[in-house]
This record gives structure tokens, C-alpha cells and sequence, in this order.
């Protein structure tokens, strides 16, 4: 069918453009400095993977893992999604690359890419989004827990966000755990009838979201129901006493939060978000992560540890943009040539000997010169090299200094001196 309106964006996702882009650079450029810092390397996985490592990684039943998951089949047939976060890729790469043992541990990975989760949009949530992955594998040591942590820390403050608050939790392992959520099972179904839908459903499939539930009618139960706190085994409780004690010496601050539990299934014990200290909800989280040491083994590969976070370089260029240091959008070029005429070959060949030191574009727009030095006004640029019919015979130009007007003639030849 003809379509009559012009072609816009899919729903949910946008564009970055040019004047935006620069922000986004002073992220991920911050984001490559301190997780080098540390002594992490970086990474790439696919943006596609098996639907199955998804699901047994994320958890079919959560919202990312599950109805959020942008799946298909290929065309001989295979079940493929679009990555909804990095972790499952990058242990499944820690093995098939062989990052595993013989090789010394931790293996200290970060990856900056874009992940797909088909959720309503809103302000801060995309379908498209970037994150900033930073993953320790293949050693259980708490150490590592705050290394992370300090890591996800010094690249929010090193790009201007420095008013943070960080909310911290364990969620116990897989010897602990489920004893735990029988006894929130068992304390929130006879209140059933008074959650909301959502909840009443997740009550026997993932019990340990109605503590993170945002919906009114669900709150007033929270404060009673059971903790994970006083029901951990004794290597998680020895694990959540070594990782505040290893924060506290870090002067890193915190506060407890039992009501964090995280939206995906791999994690086990820490947990942990750094939100802005004026939050109001769940799209203001910028870092989210935790140990998540049953996750190799979910996916069939020998049973390794591992902890890490993701950083939503969405939301942080957003709050960069209005609470961070002042980033100057750079003009497009250095310099820009202005024919007076139909030059373009002369024009070309000027910009060719000026690129050899600087940036240069070329308007090759057949307006009046006029016209044209107003656009380069508006470009940033800090020259203009102006010529016609006439200087074009005899090789020279007008180099112009934008800033204070003045011009001199200067040979072609001497361009790219001048300019350097
Ligand atoms: P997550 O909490 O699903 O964790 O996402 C981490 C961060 O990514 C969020 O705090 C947020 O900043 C950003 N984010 C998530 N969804 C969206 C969205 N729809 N639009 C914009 N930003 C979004 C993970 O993905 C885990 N893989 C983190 C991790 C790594 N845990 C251990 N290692």
C-alpha cells in the first residue's frame, strides 16, 4: 500500500543527533577512562543471541527476559532476541573466548552498546537504549563487589553526577533463597485479594518483585513481610557482613534498602542501584547491578561467579544535560571554503591542502557569497576561506579570522602553513 505520510522512527526509539552527540561522547569517553582505571578491557557481544540464553539467563518470567523481549526467527527458522541487557552475552563470551580459567581471574570486562527491550516509553526508557556494562567474572571475592560498586561511582561523579544516592541489598543464593520466599509466599497470600493484578500473579512465579511493587494499594503490606536479611545461610551472611565492612573502609556511603530485590533472575546475593539523590522513581535508576554467580551454570556452562552493573547512558547524558558540567557543542569544522561562483573543483582542491592540518568543509551551495558567510556564522567555524573567478586564476584566497573579521591573501600553496 502507497504510504502518503513521510517515514518516522519506530515507536520508542530515537535518533542522536549531532548536537546531542558530544555529551554522549564526554559519557563513554569517561566511561573507557575509568573502567581502564580500574584494569577492565573492553568487550563486544552480538546484538543477537539464542532467545534460550536470554531466557535461562534474564528469566523467562521477568519483564525483560520475557514480555519485553524482542524476539524472531530467522530464516532457516532460528529463535533470536535482540539483546535486552549485556550480562548473559558477555559470560557466555567469557567462556566461548576462553577468558575461563587457565587464564588468570577475574576476568575484568566492560562493553558499551546498545540493548533492546520492547517496554512502554516513556521519559528515561527507550526501546533502543545504551549501557555502560562493567563485569568482574570468575572470582567470588566480596573485594569485588565494591570494586564495581566504586567503579559505577567514579564514572557518575567524573561526569558531573556527584549528588547520589546508592540503595544496597542482598537477595541471598539458591541455598537460602528459596526457603526465604516461601515465607513471603506465605505471609503475602492471604492478603491476595487486596494487591494489585499484577502482584497476585507474581506472588507464586517471582514473589520477591512484590517487594519492589510501585503500586499504591500494595505498600502497606511491605513493612511486615519477611526479610531476606534475617533468613540468609552462613556464606551469605558472611558475604553481606565482608561487603559493608569493605564499603565502610572505602568511605563509600550507602543505604539499606530491603526492598530492593532487581527485575532479573540471575542475581544472587548483593544487589545494588545508584539513583540521583532527587529520585522520584524507577526511571531515575542510572546504575543497577549485583553478583550474580548462578549464571554460568544456568546457561550450561561450569558453575562461575561473577558481579557487575550496567550504566543507562540515556538517562545519564540526560541528567548531564541538566545538572552536569557545561559540555560546548563543537562546531562541525575549523574551517570552511567559500567559493564566490561556480568553483567547486578549486574549492575541492583548497579544502584537499587545508584538511592536511585542520578540519574543513566546503560550501558548495551555488548562493550568493553573502548568504553564505551568514551560514558559516551560524557553523562555529573559526576561518573562512573566501575566493573567486579571479583569485582562483591566480591561486590565492582570502583567508578570513571569523572571530575579528581581518583577511589576508594568502597562495594556496602556503594554505596548510598558515592554518597550522
Ligand atoms: P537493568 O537494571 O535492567 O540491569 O539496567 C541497568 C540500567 O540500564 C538501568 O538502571 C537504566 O539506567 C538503564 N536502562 C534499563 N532499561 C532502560 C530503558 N528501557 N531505557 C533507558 N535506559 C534503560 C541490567 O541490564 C543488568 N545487565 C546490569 C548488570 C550487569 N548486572 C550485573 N552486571
Amino acid at each position: 500500500m502507497p504510504r502518503t505520510e513521510p517515514i518516522k522512527a519506530v515507536r520508542g526509539v530515537r535518533d542522536i543527533l549531532p548536537d546531542e552527540r558530544g555529551i554522549w561522547r564526554v559519557a563513554e569517553k569517561a566511561a573507557v577512562r575509568v573502567a581502564q582505571r580500574y584494569g577492565y578491557r573492553q568487550i563486544e557481544t552480538p546484538l543477537i543471541e539464542h532467545v534460550e540464553l536470554i531466557e535461562r539467563g534474564v528469566g523467562q518470567d521477568t519483564d525483560a527476559g520475557g514480555k519485553e523481549l524482542y524476539r524472531f526467527k530467522d530464516r532457516k527458522g532460528r529463535e533470536l532476541a535482540l539483546r535486552p541487557e549485556a550480562t548473559a552475552g558477555v559470560v557466555r563470551a567469557y567462556f566461548e573466548g576462553g577468558l575461563n580459567p587457565p587464564r588468570p581471574q577475574p576476568a575484568r570486562l566492560y562493553l558499551i552498546g546498545p540493548m533492546f527491550r520492547y517496554d512502554r516509553p516513556q521519559k528515561g526508557r527507550y526501546r533502543q537504549f545504551f549501557q555502560f556494562n562493567v563485569e568482574a567474572i570468575g572470582l567470588a571475592s566480596a573485594a569485588l563487589d565494591v570494586e564495581v560498586i566504586e567503579l559505577g561511582r567514579d564514572w557518575l561523579v567524573e561526569v558531573g553526577l556527584s549528588d547520589l544516592t546508592l540503595d544496597l541489598n542482598t537477595i541471598g543464593d539458591q541455598k537460602c533463597r528459596p526457603a526465604y520466599l516461601e515465607l513471603l509466599r506465605q505471609y503475602y497470600r492471604p492478603l491476595k485479594d487486596k494487591l494489585h493484578p499484577d502482584c497476585q500473579r507474581r506472588l507464586e512465579v517471582n514473589p520477591l518483585r512484590l517487594l519492589d511493587c510501585k503500586e499504591p494499594q500494595c505498600q502497606p503490606f511491605k513493612k511486615d513481610a519477611p526479610r531476606m536479611t534475617d533468613h540468609l545461610c552462613d556464606e551469605c551472611s558472611a558475604a553481606w557482613t565482608e561487603v559493608r565492612k569493605l564499603l565502610d573502609e572505602a568511605g563509600v556511603e550507602y543505604r539499606l534498602n530491603p526492598y530492593l530485590v532487581r527485575g532479573l533472575d540471575y542475581y544472587t546475593r548483593t544487589v545494588f542501584e545508584f539513583y540521583p539523590a532527587s529520585a522520584g522513581g524507577q526511571q531515575d535508576t542510572l546504575v543497577a547491578g549485583g553478583r550474580y554467580d548462578g549464571l554460568a551454570a544456568a546457561l550450561g556452562w561450569e558453575s562461575t561467579p561473577g558481579v557487575g552493573f550496567a550504566g543507562g547512558l540515556d538517562r545519564v547524558t540526560q541528567l548531564m544535560a541538566t545538572e552536569g558540567e557545561e559540555v560546548i557543542a563543537q562546531p562541525a569544522a575549523d574551517v570552511i571554503v567559500l567559493p564566490d561562483g561556480e568553483l567547486d573543483a578549486e574549492a575541492a582542491e583548497i579544502a584537499r591542502l587545508a584538511r592536511a592540518v585542520r578540519s574543513v568543509t566546503v560550501d558548495y551551495s551555488h548562493r550568493s557569497l553573502r548568504a553564505k558567510m551568514g551560514s558559516a556564522d551560524k557553523l562555529g567555524v573559526r576561518w573562512a576561506i573566501l575566493f573567486g573567478p579571479d583569485e582562483a586564476k591566480r591561486s590565492v584566497a582570502r583567508l578570513r579570522d571569523m572571530a575579528s573579521g581581518e583577511q589576508v591573501e594568502v597562495p594556496w600553496s602556503e594554505m596548510a602553513e598558515r592554518l597550522a
